[in-house]
This record gives structure tokens, sequence and C-alpha cells, in this order.
């Protein structure tokens, strides 16, 4: 039957749109404050968003103090994962580190964590989480496999990644970290050679993913096996992304530019020219400041990649060693006090840069006509209170395709 859907306006003291033009958008943005605007939305797309005046509809209710803004997007976490690992955390607080825990625990303990449960006990563990990162803005996100370990396990990762998001008020893309940790009892060289000719092949006929990642790391994996990944990666037709320079130097960042990969994530120990470097190439580096912070770790030369032009993204890297953290205002403040982003910049990178990391610009990541109508309603008239109360959730209302899913009118 055919039906006109009414038109449905809001009207806030602040609108921050994140219409920042091409995307990705390189370098220190500052996205337009707009004041005293209106949104508004017709089923699940955006007719309107920009100065109240310029809006010739009703407005059915207003958010007086209020600033609107678009989903976050967190274009970088580890879910589906079961299980914590909070005495790794204390271990490391009396000196051990993320180094020396690798293997007892780390990586490989969240995989037999994972092993051992239930598809039931998977999706049961995750749901609350994802329930947790839609009342803090979270509308769109990225999963990962990488606690799998073996073809099938990484599979059954997948699968249950892509069974997540069909639930989830979320929309979520899978990313197939085939290589995460070398699996124990396997040489590195035999599981790349796995991960290449069966795992990637397989997930990618299967449709079970939308991106490849690889852990490039002294204790992972190497740069030459950066580059038989996205051989592979490339073969599938699938975009490829890079844990690069995290705990320390092997200019991955660098090598995943020059292979074309979609983002080098983590950076702390990338050299500043890496940033002409990932610039050239339209590779975006995706800053991770909550594991910064968990690892305290240094930071990464982000003066230097944004003044280089390089794309920016931020986001939680949610996941049980480095950075149990899966509140993206949390991780835009962190962005904020630890790599000097100005809150502008840190919303940009949280919602329309990473959504070209994941592919999903063309309907999510900004608030223009015709995107669709994901939108956070936030305390405060301007988004710098994002960043000023670090720990504190500004989200009042989250809507998902015009949908309130969170909040009171
Ligand atoms: O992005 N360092 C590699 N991968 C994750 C941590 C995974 C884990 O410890 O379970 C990261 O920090
Ligand atoms: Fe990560």
């Amino acid at each position: 039957m055919w039906y006109d859907l009414a038109v449905r306006a809001v009207g806030c003291s602040t609108l921050v749109t994140c219409a920042v033009g091409m995307l990705p958008a390189r370098g220190a943005v500052e996205p337009e404050a707009v004041r005293d605007a209106v949104v508004a939305w017709q089923g699940d797309a955006i007719v309107y968003a920009g100065e109240r005046r310029g809006w010739e509809g009703d407005v059915d209710e207003e958010r007086e103090g209020c600033t609107v803004v678009p989903g976050f997007v967190d274009c970088h976490t580890h879910l589906p994962f079961v299980g914590w690992r909070d005495d790794e955390f204390e271990a490391r607080l009396g000196g051990r580190t993320y180094r020396d825990l690798h293997g007892e625990g780390g990586i490989a303990r969240s995989a037999r964590m994972l092993a051992e449960a239930s598809d039931e006990d998977v999706l049961s563990f995750c749901r609350p989480l994802l329930a947790e990162m839609l009342a803090m803005g979270t509308t769109a996100l990225e999963l990962k496999t990488g606690y799998g370990l073996s073809v099938e396990a990484e599979l059954r990762q997948a699968r249950l990644a892509r069974r997540l998001s069909e639930e989830a008020a979320q929309t979520a893309t899978v990313t197939l970290l085939a290589c995460h940790a070398v699996p124990p009892g396997m040489s590195r060289e035999d599981w790349v050679k796995t991960a290449c000719t069966e795992l990637i092949p397989q997930a990618d006929a299967e449709g079970l993913v939308d991106a490849v990642d690889v852990y490039v790391e002294d204790i992972a994996f190497s740069v030459e096996d950066l580059h038989r990944v996205a051989e592979a990666a490339a073969a599938a037709g699938l975009p490829l992304r890079c844990h690069a320079d995290q705990l320390g130097p092997s200019s991955a960042g660098e090598a995943a530019a020059s292979l074309g990969a979609r983002s080098a994530d983590h950076l702390n120990h990338a050299r500043p020219e890496a940033g002409t470097t990932l610039a050239r190439a339209g590779t975006a580096a995706v800053l991770l400041p909550a594991s910064t912070l968990m690892l305290r770790a240094q930071p990464p030369p982000v003066a230097a990649l944004a003044g280089a032009g390089a794309a920016l993204a931020v986001a939680t890297d949610f996941n049980p060693g480095t950075s149990p953290v899966l509140s993206m205002p949390l991780a835009i403040a962190l962005a904020c006090s630890l790599y000097r982003l100005s809150p502008g910049t840190a919303l940009a990178a949280a919602t329309a840069n990473p959504a070209w990391v994941l592919g999903l610009h063309d309907r999510l990541g900004s608030l223009e006509p015709g995107m669709r109508a994901d939108f956070l309603v936030l305390e405060g008239s301007d988004v710098r209170m994002i960043a000023y109360r670090p720990g504190h959730n500004p989200v009042l209302e989250v809507f998902v395709a015009g949908e309130r899913v969170v909040g009171e009118p």
C-alpha cells in the first residue's frame, strides 16, 4: 500500500551536520556549528538539516540547550568476544607488559575463551555491550574476528558477528582480522599461507566479511606478511586495514598506505613522516586513544599526521586486552586531551571519516538530505562538552533510521 510518510522535525540550539565535503576529510577538519537549527526527516531519511530560518515546515519538538550531531561511527572494535581479562590489566599495573603476557594471556587467552563458549554464550555476552554502545551514541560500528586462530574458528567468529549485526539496532560491518596472533603449534609462515589461501577466500565466498585486517608487530606478523595478506584481500576485492606501529616501530603504517589500505590504525610509533605517505595514498589514520591510555603508551605523531593532510578517525578499539572502553564520548575526550585534537576535529573523526573507513559514507556519518536519519541529541549547546567531561555520557537521545531508540522526548 502506498502512503505518505509524515515529515518530522526537531529544533535545537546547535547542529553540527559533519557534512565536511569530499571524504575522507583530510587533516584537522573543523565542522561548522549551526546555531538555532532544525533537523527534519521523512521515514528513515534526512530531508533538511540547517538553520531554522531556512526550514518552512513545522517543528514538532524542541531541544533547547542541546546539540544535534550524527550518530557516532566506531570504526575499530574487536567485538564479538567473550570474557574479560581484568587480571591482566592489574598485572600490567604491577609491572608486567602486554608483550610478556602474550601467550599465557592476551589474544590467545581470548581465543580459548571464545572456543569454550557456545554461540549463545557469546551472543548473550555481546548483546548488552552493544546496547551500552547504543546508549553512548554509537549507531554504526565495526565488528572484527581475530580470536578464532583457526580457519573454522575464524569463520565461526565472522558468522557470529554477522548474526549480531542482524540483531543489533546499529549498522555493523565485519572485518576479518585474519592475522592477529600466530595459532599455537603453527609457524607464522604456515598461518599466513593458510589465511591467504583458505581463510580469506572462504570468508569471502560465504559473504561473511567486508574488509581484511592484519596485526603487524614483533609479537604478531611482519610487514612481509602484510604484503601477502594484501594480495589475498585484493584478490577477494576486500579493502585492507592494518594494526600498525602500536607497540613498536615497524613502518607498518607506511607499508599499509603503500599497499592502498583503507586505514592504518594505532600508529603510536609511526614516524612523523608517515603522515605524507598516508595523505598521498588516501589511507586514514585511525586513532585509538583508549588503548594508548590503558597501555600507558606514547601518543602517535598526531599533529604531523594532521599537518600532512592525512584523514583522521577516532575509535574505541573495544577489546578485553588493551581497551575495555566502548564509549565513543570517552574516545573523543581522550583524543582531545591525550592527542590534542580540537573537539570539532574529534567529532568529524568520530562520524564522517569513520563512515568512510567502513564504506558506509553513502548513507551514514553526516546529516544531509538523503542520508539516513541516525542522529544524537546531546546535552549542552557546544560539542566541546563531549570532550570536557570524560566519563560522562552526554547522549540524551539516539535516533536510528528516524526512530528514537534511546531516551525520552
Ligand atoms: O587493537 N594489539 C592487537 N590487538 C588488539 C588487542 C587485542 C587483545 O589484547 O585482545 C588491539 O589493541
Ligand atoms: Fe585493535
